[in-house]
């Protein structure tokens, strides 16, 4: 396991949206670093916290040009953006009952979903959010 680095093939060339991703990263590197130094679970709470805060902003951001644009994936997105709120209130679920060695299942599972996620889901949506006139981002 290693530091999560910004990869130019995760840009949809929109920088705010690009902001966004790069503050999931921050937060998954700070996990790490958590781990690394045995320190996880004193910064799991707030870094769950932070987790559910971003994901209600990064969210609707998305969600917001799907709908000023009528992108026809909307629906199907809309639904996996749920999967992952659920998921993070499982695992605060999960932490506020004093389960431990959850940092490592968080750390996968955020890590995959960056991957998967932007790379998969994500990028479906440039070619919509690129002929709608979205800014695109010095990459
Ligand atoms: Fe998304």
């Amino acid at each position: 396991m290693s530091l999560l680095k910004w990869k130019t093939e995760y840009s949809v060339g929109v920088q705010e949206i690009d902001n966004q991703h790069k503050k999931l990263v921050e937060l998954i590197n700070k996990l790490f670093d958590a781990m690394k130094q045995g320190q996880a679970n004193a910064v799991l709470g707030q870094i769950l916290n932070e987790l559910s805060s971003y994901a209600f902003s990064h969210f609707k951001t998305e969600e917001k040009y799907f709908k000023l644009f009528d992108y026809v994936e909307a629906q199907k997105h809309r639904e996996i953006h749920q999967t992952f709120v659920k998921e993070i209130s499982k695992f605060k679920n999960a932490f506020d009952a004093g389960q431990i060695t959850l940092s490592i299942s968080i750390f996968a599972f955020l890590k995959d979903w960056l991957h998967n996620h932007i790379l998969g889901e994500d990028m479906k949506y440039v070619d919509c959010f690129a002929k709608n006139g979205l800014v695109q981002s010095e990459l």
